[in-house]
């Protein structure tokens, strides 16, 4: 894997400042208690605030459950990074639930580890674990997901959900004024990912902040009527339950001759199973939005049956991750670029936010770097597929 040049992450650090600099809106908890306003803003940390250690040390890293391909690739992308830092990866998925995950990081606390990273299935549900690992002198990084409800969490690294949420609510939009004519007020029906992961509120939040409002003046309708985050969440990111439900809902208001439109999905598994639902029901094509630009939904947006994805590519996220962990082991000053918009219920954490981008067929024969693993596949298919359909 070819590394990203420190220049360029200088490059990409302003530039995520900006974007941080630009938020608007609490993203943490969803407790809703303790909410602070928000606006990121750059912090650094006090040098001494995270132990430092030996290099070669163990570095744990708890990924939740295989829901969707990025936690496989970040798996990968762990191991190798790690390894090639000088360290001993310790990386676990925790298969099992929520217990599985509890008992994997007692784990790593027993195997001497001096950083953890935790990709949470229910980051309100480990503060015994995290508390034990701060005890014990570890820095805990959450990774992707927010730690909820402790104050056990040093720092947080994620690409920004909120924005990711407000790219899709636009590209919906955006994808109905081209591809539905015949509208408006078009038809749509709403897909929330799972309740127990923090990240499906800024999701949902981020989208309906662009949708909302056109609900409101009739531009958009609900035939379903189920609106709220509860109505339409999918527990653990299955897509057997976001096929469930969208089979329901087709059987109830489209059977007659409605028309659907356009559905907002929060990532492409969830957006493959609504399709096959659509599809199974024999409805025309709807605009559809999703995430995580998987090898299997690439093809889809080239060809135009999923209007959209996200890149949040999990070369460059885990990069990012394991340059914090070098500058944690040399007791060098860790730069974040929000320290106000994670408020966890308990505390501010301090963030670092990668931009996400949005994936449409306009951009897609380009938009993947080749220079990040695993890009570089994505890359690759995106650019035969484009060059096969000329
Ligand atoms: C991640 C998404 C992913 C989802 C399901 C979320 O926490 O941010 O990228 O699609 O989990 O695995």
């Amino acid at each position: 894997m070819k590394k990203i040049t420190t220049a360029a992450m200088a490059i990409g650090a302003v530039a995520v400042l900006a974007l941080a600099g630009c938020s608007s809106s609490t993203r943490g908890s969803t407790t809703g208690s303790g909410s602070t306003p928000t606006g990121g803003s750059t912090g650094t940390a006090a040098a001494s605030q995270f132990p430092t250690f030996p290099a070669g040390s163990t570095i744990g890293v708890s990924l939740p459950q295989k829901t969707s391909e990025n936690w496989v690739l970040a798996e990968g992308l762990f191991n190798t990074q790690l390894t090639a830092a000088g360290f001993k990866p310790m990386v676990n998925f925790a298969n099992n639930g929520v217990s599985d995950q509890q008992n994997q990081i007692q784990a790593m606390i027993t195997a001497g580890a001096k950083v953890i990273v935790v990709g949470a299935i229910d980051g309100s549900q480990l503060g015994s674990q995290l508390q034990a690992a701060k005890q014990a002198g570890i820095t805990i990084i959450a990774y992707d997901r927010l730690l909820t409800n402790t104050p056990d969490v040093d720092m947080y690294v994620a690409y920004d959900n909120y924005k990711v949420g407000q790219l899709q609510g636009q590209a919906l939009l955006d994808g109905l004024k081209a591809k539905k004519t015949d509208g408006p007020p078009w038809n749509i029906e709403l897909i929330a990912g799972s309740p127990d992961d923090a990240n499906s509120k800024p999701f949902f939040d981020g989208a309906m902040s662009v949708l909302q409002p056109k609900i409101d003046d009739g531009t958009l309708k609900i035939p379903s009527g189920q609106k709220t985050q509860q109505q339409v969440a999918t527990q653990g990111w299955l897509a057997k339950n976001a096929q469930n439900r969208m089979d329901a809902i087709l059987a109830a208001n489209y059977a007659s001759g409605t028309k659907l439109d356009g559905i907002l999905s929060p990532n492409d598994t969830l957006a493959r199973a609504a399709l096959t639902s659509v599809k199974n029901a024999g409805l025309p094509n709807p605009v559809i939005t999703g995430q995580d630009s998987e090898l299997e939904s690439i093809p889809l947006i080239a060809d135009g049956t999923q209007y959209s994805t996200i890149n949040k590519d999990t070369g460059k996220f885990v990069t990012q991750v394991v340059d914090i962990i070098k500058q944690i082991q040399q007791g060098q000053t860790i730069q974040f670029n929000d320290t106000k918009s994670y408020n966890n219920g308990v505390k501010v954490v301090p963030a670092f936010l990668l931009p996400p981008m949005l994936v449409t067929q306009a951009n897609v024969c380009t938009a993947y770097d080749p220079a990040t693993s695993p890009s570089a596949s994505k890359a690759a298919l995106a650019t035969d597929y484009c060059k096969s359909k000329g």
